[in-house]
């Protein structure tokens, strides 16, 4: 019997991961359905992507709380009221107060455009870049109270090139990130995640090659 879990989504801007989600579940390959998106930018082009689709919206717009807290609490009451079970963080630009991470504990899932540890926080492409290391990648975790600081469901590597900008390191990035969120969810909705301390086990995964990457190749050795 295929579970459908019922998952909601937060976003902040473009949703192209959230746009991915839809994709997939259109074409069948992801066990999920989309109660509901929530935006905390009422400018947030995510918003016509959920009307292209008929995706109940909401739009929570932090600026009209008082605090932290309250702004969090309107989030829950609205994912509840649509029965959420898994909550998808995908470009979400706000940090989750323990009052939502209590309320949907190890059931929130981030993207972040890097391979964590590495490069938490805003902006992680363009300080990978500058920083001139030979790799990057993306990551799907599950949130905790920390910063991008939660167990790791899946990550994937890609090479930086000689010839690459900020830009084209994050659109190659981002290309991974559409493969990998909606593979993290079937995941979870196949009941194959187990959380053991920090670390997530992946039940029943076929063992990939031992393949160390160069980058550069190595010439000699
Ligand atoms: C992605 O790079 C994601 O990793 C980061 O914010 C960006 C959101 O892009 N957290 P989009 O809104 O899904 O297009």
């Amino acid at each position: 019997m295929r579970k459908i879990v019922d998952i909601g989504i937060l976003v902040s801007g473009s949703g192209s991961n959230f746009q991915s989600i839809i994709d997939q579940i259109e074409q069948g390959n992801l066990d999920a359905s989309i109660k509901v998106v929530v935006s905390n930018n009422p400018d947030a082009y995510a918003l016509e992507r959920a009307k292209k689709h008929n995706i109940p919206a909401v739009v929570i717009d932090h600026n009209n709380f008082n605090d932290r807290n309250e702004f969090d609490q309107e989030m829950i009451d609205v994912l509840n009221s649509y029965s959420v079970e898994l909550v998808i963080m995908a470009g979400f630009m706000r940090i989750l107060t323990p009052l939502f991470i209590k309320a949907f504990p190890m059931r929130i899932m981030n993207i972040h455009p890097a391979i964590l540890p590495s490069f938490q926080g805003i902006h992680a492409q363009e300080r990978a870049f500058d920083y001139g290391v030979k790799f990057s990648g993306c990551s799907v975790h599950f949130a905790d109270e920390g910063v991008d600081t939660g167990p790791v469901i899946i990550q994937s590597v890609v090479p930086v090139y000689n010839d690459d900008t900020a830009e084209t390191l994050q659109q190659r990035i981002l290309r991974e990130e559409h493969r990998i969120f909606p593979q993290a969810i079937q995941f979870y909705a196949e009941g194959k995640l187990e959380i053991i301390g920090r670390k997530v086990i992946v039940k029943d995964h076929k063992r990939i090659d031992e393949t160390p990457l160069h980058n550069p190749p190595l010439t000699k050795f």
